[in-house]
């Protein structure tokens, strides 16, 4: 039975039973716990929860559904699909359990002629919750079934919630005995793969609270309403009904399957890597085609994210099976026509959908061609030295700059017949990471000086005399000089030390704000202030280059701020406070800074936000940052008790400490109001302009918008416009006209670019042709050895361009070398069923160096002369024993 016969007799048999048939929802969803659609009651959910009323008792659909979390286990197993329909039927405080039951048995169980799925009776089982007597005898009284294929479970199994406080219950699930091939007897709680589930009907009869995951949650008490949720796997019961091994082999996925294993040259159920892979690709591809056809486009977040990984997963599972060419042009459209009949959606957006596929797909491929530059080049330097190895620094590289996982770059050096130094790699990776953590702990300690040699510092002194709100220089005498090994009688010209004073003006780095720079100069020395930070309460240090002379403990010195750093400062602090409040007024208060930076000329500021702002809301909250400097907001600091501030709204930021007495800093009254240790102009249009320069994701679900500032603001708008009458200039266009200019030129670089690619493929399907006609004979088998002096891609597309040129049922083997030392060959069906393997013979030619499928595989790791003597070999290889 094809699918979507499945699909319509469920329908139909829920529509003739009072159920209104409601389309499914798309697979994004508004839901803010969910990415996207995961079960067919998400969109019934206010229905269920009794937060709306539902506009009819019973309905019934077959939603489309994403699950990601299994996303390994795709391919490997009989059952997971990425995308997958679930068909419902719903009672909101309708009928209950009886009926539910009663359904499910009779749709399963009727005859295929008389409109149901025809399933064996003999052969179902079911599970209840061990607490659900009721169903149990349900089960006995409306289906007649034996005590023994009823199998009670406990709440793992058979108690379902939506993971949050809300509606629950035991839920009973149908299983479908596949027959003794597949595992042993005994039930679904000995062998979910030989008893498939096909269908769960959930009892909701009581209301769940706060707890965590699937179980340890209280149960709170019974609904006022009951209601019935079901959820039949489309693709499981046409396994079913097909007969098929895995849902991966049913009508809507198996010709995608099949298409792959076309443009691979290889046949399905050959070689179970290779299959697993093939079943990877049928489904990545479709649930591609799925969210694309929703509106989901591939991005580096969100829906979007998950997007980009399953059509990269795709293509690099096609790689792995010899296909080089882009393989979505050719797999999109038979995804189209196998779900085109349930979903005109796919057939309606098709052009977009194709459009947006290929351009991820050439991006994708961009990237490992630009990586696959830097490998070669790296293999061949190697190779020169005689060496077998690629240091970790190389895989390090391509890691780091090139976004490489590390399992390409294994895969990849194996086709050339080069290892990996794994170890190196790890190692390397490891030093990465501790080395940004040894960073963030270096600035957290202010400089070298340890903890217990400023702690006597300030035992012995007291805390310093910190002036940073009211003055830019200070007489100050240094009260202790700091190495990384303790106390020091001075520090001599170059050198880099920690010293405390007993009075400073410079600001110390905190509430987001860098620290002041300046300089300390004495009789005898000068001194430049590089950080100055605030390691213990009370006590301030500064770090210093001395520039000249010696700074001894116990100098008298000037310690001055540089002012126009401190104005600078005083600008992005102010605008840091301005541009949150502009935000939150455009907004809304939930868009509350969680964190911030800021320098002279610039600052970052980073708040929780699902979505990135669009082009017209960034425009909204940059106009309204600078009209608040435009009507000159006065700026006022104000200190009072912690209680008053909270009343009067102040807002206090992160993990900020506060004492009794707060500071709070004023931009136009209650515009900005923020509890704040940080210096500030006095007026708004002191701060110049504020001009956006990105806006971006740092993690999930939090946004982050940097801006520049003051004189750096205007020359950021400055440089934007030279650049916008440069490209003007360039392309001889107004500049209102840029865009459109642009796009036209790219559109033509494309098409110039498909069109050279089709001159390419001629010619290599031309000479292709000549190469089939020259094949010679080696024991039955027709060989064919050629060079070529481009690249491996040339080789490999002219290798399977002969291969797939030579007579369909003879045996037949093509070698290709390069000019660059690269080995590629190419088997055709009737060599591979008579035991020849591509892998084999370039490991064989190579001495090992090299790998790929058995349809196509490729080697290297010789001079090019060597590889020219080694490919001569090959008849005599396929001859041979
Ligand atoms: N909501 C139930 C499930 O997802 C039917 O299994």
């Amino acid at each position: 039975m094809l699918t979507a016969d499945i699909r319509r007799r469920f329908l139909d048999f829920f529509a003739a039973r009072g159920h209104t048939v409601v389309p499914s929802a798309p697979l994004p969803t508004p839901d803010p716990t969910l990415l996207f659609v995961n079960a067919g009651m998400v969109p019934f959910k206010p229905y269920l929860t009794g937060e709306q009323q539902a506009p009819w008792p019973r309905a019934t659909s077959v939603q489309k559904c994403i699950r990601t979390l299994d996303i390994e286990e795709v391919g490997r197993t009989t059952r997971h699909g990425s995308f997958f329909q679930m068909n419902g039927n719903f009672s909101f405080g309708d009928y209950f359990k009886r009926e539910a039951i009663a359904f499910a048995w009779e749709l399963s169980t009727t005859p295929v002629a008389e409109g149901g799925y025809g399933l064996d009776p003999e052969r179902i089982w079911v599970t209840v919750h061990h607490s659900d007597a009721e169903a149990r005898d349900l089960w006995r009284a409306v289906a007649g079934l034996p005590e023994r294929r009823i199998v009670a479970r406990g709440d793992e199994d058979n108690f379902w919630s939506m993971g949050v406080p809300g509606p629950c219950g035991p839920c009973s699930e149908l299983y479908y005995d596949r027959g003794p091939a597949l595992g042993r007897e005994g039930g679904p709680a000995v062998d979910e793969d030989r008893y498939m589930e096909f269908w769960n009907l959930v009892f909701m009869q009581y209301e769940r609270g706060e707890g965590p995951g699937k179980t340890g949650y209280p149960v709170l008490g019974e609904l006022p309403r009951r209601n019935i949720d079901t959820g039949m796997g489309l693709e499981r019961m046409a396994t079913l009904l097909q007969e098929k091994d895995n849902l991966y082999e049913i009508d809507e996925t198996r010709p995608i399957l099949s298409r792959a294993a076309e443009l691979a040259g290889i046949r399905y159920g050959a070689d179970a890597e290779s299959d697993v892979r093939l079943r990877v690709v049928a489904d990545h591809v479709r649930t591609a085609l799925m969210l694309l056809a929703d509106g989901t486009a591939p991005a580096n977040e969100g829906r979007g994210y998950v997007l980009r990984r399953i059509l990269r997963r795709a293509v690099r599972s096609m790689r792995q099976l010899g296909v080089h060419d882009p393989a979505l042009p050719e797999l999109l459209p038979v995804a189209r026509d196998c779900m085109a009949p349930g979903h005109p959606e796919v057939t309606d957006g098709f052009a977009r959908i194709a459009d947006q596929a290929a351009g991820e797909e050439d991006a994708f491929r961009s990237t490992l061609r630009q990586g696959t530059t830097v490998l070669d080049t790296a293999v061949a330097k190697i190779r020169d030295a005689g060496g077998r190895v690629l240091p970790g620094t190389q895989a390090f590289l391509l890691h780091d700059t090139y976004g490489f996982p590390i399992d390409l770059t294994l895969e990849m050096a194996a086709e050339q017949g080069v290892d990996v130094d794994r170890a190196g790699f790890t190692a390397l990776m490891e030093l990465q990471r501790e080395r940004a953590r040894a960073d963030a702990r270096a600035r957290k300690q202010g400089g070298t000086a340890d903890t217990r040699d400023l702690r006597r510092v300030l035992d012995t002194h007291g805390p310093t005399d910190w002036r940073a709100w009211d003055t830019l220089t200070t007489e100050s005498t240094v009260l202790a000089v700091l190495g990384p090994t303790g106390p020091l009688p001075a520090a001599r010209e170059g050198e880099i030390v920690t010293a405390v004073l007993d009075r400073s003006p410079f600001y110390a780095e905190s509430g987001g704000q860098d620290s002041d720079a300046g300089r300390l100069t004495g009789a005898a020395f000068e001194a430049e202030v590089i950080d100055v930070q605030r390691p213990l309460p009370g006590l301030i240090t500064h770090q210093l280059r001395v520039v000249s002379g010696e700074l001894a403990a116990g100098a008298r010195v000037q310690a001055a701020v540089d002012p126009d750093w401190r104005l600078g400062a005083r600008q992005a602090h102010s605008g840091t406070h301005v541009l949150h409040a502009a935000l939150r007024e455009v907004l809304g208060p939930t868009a509350l800074q969680s964190g911030s930076y800021n320098r002279p000329g610039h600052l970052r500021l980073d708040f929780p936000w699902r979505t990135a702002l669009s082009g017209t809301v960034r425009g909204e909250v940059e106009e309204a940052a600078n009209r608040a400097l435009r009507q000159d907001l006065p700026v006022g600091v104000r200190w009072m008790p912690l209680s008053e501030a909270r009343e009067i709204g102040a807002l206090a930021l992160f993990d900020e400490t506060y004492g009794e007495e707060v500071r709070v800093v004023e931009i136009g009254g209650a515009w900005s109001r923020e509890l704040c240790g940080g210096t500030h102009v006095a007026h708004a249009s002191q701060i110049g302009t504020i001009a956006l320069t990105s806006e971006g994701s740092v993690g999930a679900g939090l946004r982050r918008l940097e801006a520049a500032v003051g004189i750096e603001g205007f020359r950021y708008l400055a440089r934007e416009r030279d650049l916008v009458t440069r490209l003007s200039e360039h392309l001889g266009a107004p500049r209102a006209e840029l865009p459109e200019r642009i796009a036209g030129l790219l559109d033509r670089l494309k098409a110039t670019d498909r069109e050279n690619a089709r001159l390419r493929h001629e010619a290599t399907a031309a000479r292709a042709a000549g190469l089939a006609d020259r094949a010679v004979d080696a024991g039955g088998v027709r060989v064919v050895t050629t060079t070529v002096e481009s690249g491996a891609d040339e080789a490999r597309a002219l290798a399977t361009a002969v291969r797939d040129r030579l007579p369909a049922r003879t045996a037949g083997v093509v070698g290709v070398a390069t000019g660059s030392g690269v080995v590629v060959v190419a088997v055709n069906q009737p060599a591979r069923e008579a035991g020849l393997d591509a892998a084999a013979l370039v490991k064989r030619l190579l001495d090992g160096r090299g790998g790929g499928s058995p349809a196509v595989a490729q080697g290297g790791g010789l001079s090019p002369d060597r590889i020219t003597a080694a490919l001569a070999g090959l008849p005599k290889l396929v001859t041979g024993p």
